[in-house]
């Protein structure tokens, strides 16, 4: 109980600060034109990241893990991919995706927990950008890639880890960092069932059904768990990566915006940068078919 007043009260203390929030991402949070709009610039985002690491995607075959409704795969696509499989595993999604982009350069297929819908050696690289955190076999969906992947083939993977301030993505009712480390699960979505019914919570577009009507709290204990994230951290991610067989360099960036900029040489210090990072950049490659690997480990 104290745990729980001790969230609402920071809560409320906290939500018209930039604690949790830009301008920019609280404006998207209540339009939906504003998010797709600032959906559509994030592969802008991940471009100026492939650039910075002397990838390029020009004339490639390249897979967009975890693509939604396709915002960022058709960007992908007008910034020199020659075809782009945005690869989702959820159906609804991939149906949209189909029916919002419509290019023969562009396949969307959904794909299964386990395993992904394409040949083996059939890819140049694979982006995947707010995906991984989410991905609930991830040893299964390693494999597979290294299977998918051509020989010399890369990976671009932006994550979270789960001692992110706002990793478990409840940051619109919740922005006090790292609450999920602080309390219980239980406590926590108590918390945000609390100040989902504040008379000073605003409420975002998620909020409301298509006709505009407030939707009831998703915040009970038997609608909402946190189980749709896998809960890795980052040195989960690498240990993971090495034994799929790739070879994975880590670009953490500071959680925050300038100001934060000081935390970069923390970021050195693996145990710090798991908490100090808002997002990471894994560049992971699988080596040519020329040289000499030992067998990925994965089971
Ligand atoms: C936060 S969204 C990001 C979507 C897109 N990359 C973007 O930035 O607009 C995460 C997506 O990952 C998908 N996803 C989760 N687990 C997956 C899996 N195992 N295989 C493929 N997609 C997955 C979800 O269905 C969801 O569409």
């Amino acid at each position: 109980m104290i745990a729980e007043q001790f969230l609402y009260f920071t809560a409320k203390a906290l939500r018209s600060t930039s604690v949790a929030h830009t301008a920019q991402m609280k404006a998207a949070l209540k339009d939906k034109a504003v998010n797709d709009a600032q959906r559509t610039r994030e592969a802008e985002r991940v471009m100026s990241v492939l650039e910075r690491y002397h990838l390029t995607i020009d004339g490639q075959r390249i897979l967009d893990f975890g693509c939604a409704d396709g915002a960022l795969t058709i960007g992908y696509l007008n910034s020199g991919a020659a075809h782009v499989v945005g690869m989702d595993v959820d159906e609804g999604a991939v149906r949209r995706a189909r029916e919002l982009h419509r290019d023969e350069r562009l396949t969307f297929l959904k794909s299964d927990v386990e395993l992904l819908p394409v040949p083996d050696s059939s890819i140049d690289a694979v982006v995947s950008y707010d995906t991984f955190e989410h991905v609930s076999d991830p040893p299964a969906i390693l494999k597979e890639m290294w299977r998918i992947l051509k020989p010399g083939g890369w990976m671009l993977i932006g994550t979270w880890g789960w001692r992110h301030p706002f990793a478990p993505h409840l940051w619109a009712v919740m922005p006090v960092p790292w609450a999920h480390l602080l309390v219980s699960e239980r406590t926590l979505i108590k918390a945000c069932r609390r100040v989902y019914h504040a008379r000073w919570y605003s409420p975002t577009r998620d909020d409301f059904d298509s006709t505009g009507r407030r939707l009831p709290d998703k915040y009970t204990e038997d609608s909402i768990s946190l189980d749709y994230l896998n809960h890795y951290l980052i040195a989960d991610f690498e240990r993971l990566f090495r034994a799929g067989g790739f070879s994975c360099e880590t670009h953490p960036v500071p959680f925050g915006s300038w100001y934060a900029n000081w935390t970069r040489p923390l970021l050195r210090v693996q145990s710090l940068r798991e908490f100090l990072s808002g997002y990471v950049w894994f560049i992971l490659r699988k080596p040519s078919a020329d040289s000499s690997v030992d067998d990925p480990q994965l089971s």
